[in-house]
């Protein structure tokens, strides 16, 4: 039954056509996902902060995490024509958000979270799709991957600058507070159909369950014993 997941690999999309239904359209559901998300991202988070960054510095590391935000969009939408999804199913327009997305941006140190925070776990997802079964998704990931760690880099690097003052770890801690408990969600839950059709076809690797285990794991290595600060329980 695991057969791609035993090292097939699918090289074009015109090789796709002639693969299972359920394989097509597991790579569809990804790519479609990942199209809609990133640019839902940098249209509430990353565009909308260029205006919080406090000064030129913050402003030109954050309109290139914004490009970068839409580039991933327009790639995972181009190999989505490729795939012949319609237009209309790679945008947020008309679709039930993330609860991620549903965070009311309105601080800098708000938007260094996200970065710190939500960029790790995309981090996580792409992860799995760099060694994927699919060849031009997989293309796509390893092109992304640099970008999401420059991003979670960016919300580290802000994070330690604001903390170094009472004001700004007030700040930080309150917005991991009200943030890490959104986070849990976007791993999708455990058992969860979809995912096992992913591993099935070796579009994912890991359970969804397994990847959240994974974030909390960094989360605490990161928050807890890099940056010296708390982490909400999420229970
Ligand atoms: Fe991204
Ligand atoms: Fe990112």
């Amino acid at each position: 039954m695991n057969l791609v997941g035993n090292g097939i690999e699918i090289k074009t999309c015109e090789e796709l056509q002639n693969q299972p239904l359920e394989f097509q359209e597991a790579v569809i559901k990804i790519v479609r996902s990942h199209a809609v998300n990133e640019l839902h991202g940098a249209k509430v988070f990353d565009e909308p902060a260029i205006a919080l960054a406090p000064n030129p510095y913050a402003k030109w590391l954050t309109c290139r995490v914004a490009m970068e935000e839409y580039g991933h969009h327009v790639r995972f939408k181009e190999l989505g024509d490729e795939l012949n999804i319609p237009e209309e199913q790679m945008t947020p327009e008309g679709k039930n958000p993330l609860s991620i997305f549903e965070f009311p941006l309105e601080t800098w140190p708000e938007f260094c979270v996200i970065k710190l925070l939500a960029d790790l776990a995309e981090i996580l997802q792409v992860e799995d799709l760099i060694e994927c079964s699919f060849i031009p998704l997989r293309t796509v990931a390893r092109m992304t991957m640099p970008e999401e760690k420059f991003h979670a880099k960016f919300g580290e690097d802000f994070t330690r600058e604001l903390i170094s003052n009472d004001k700004g770890k007030k700040d930080i801690q309150d917005a991991i507070n009200r943030y890490y408990p959104m986070l849990p969600s976007f791993f999708g839950k455990a058992g969860s159909k979809n995912n096992e059709i992913f591993r099935k076809w070796g579009i994912k690797k890991r359970k969804n369950e397994e990847m959240l285990e994974e974030y909390i794991k960094l989360t605490k290595e990161l928050v807890n014993n890099k940056l010296n600060l708390e982490l909400p329980s999420i229970n």
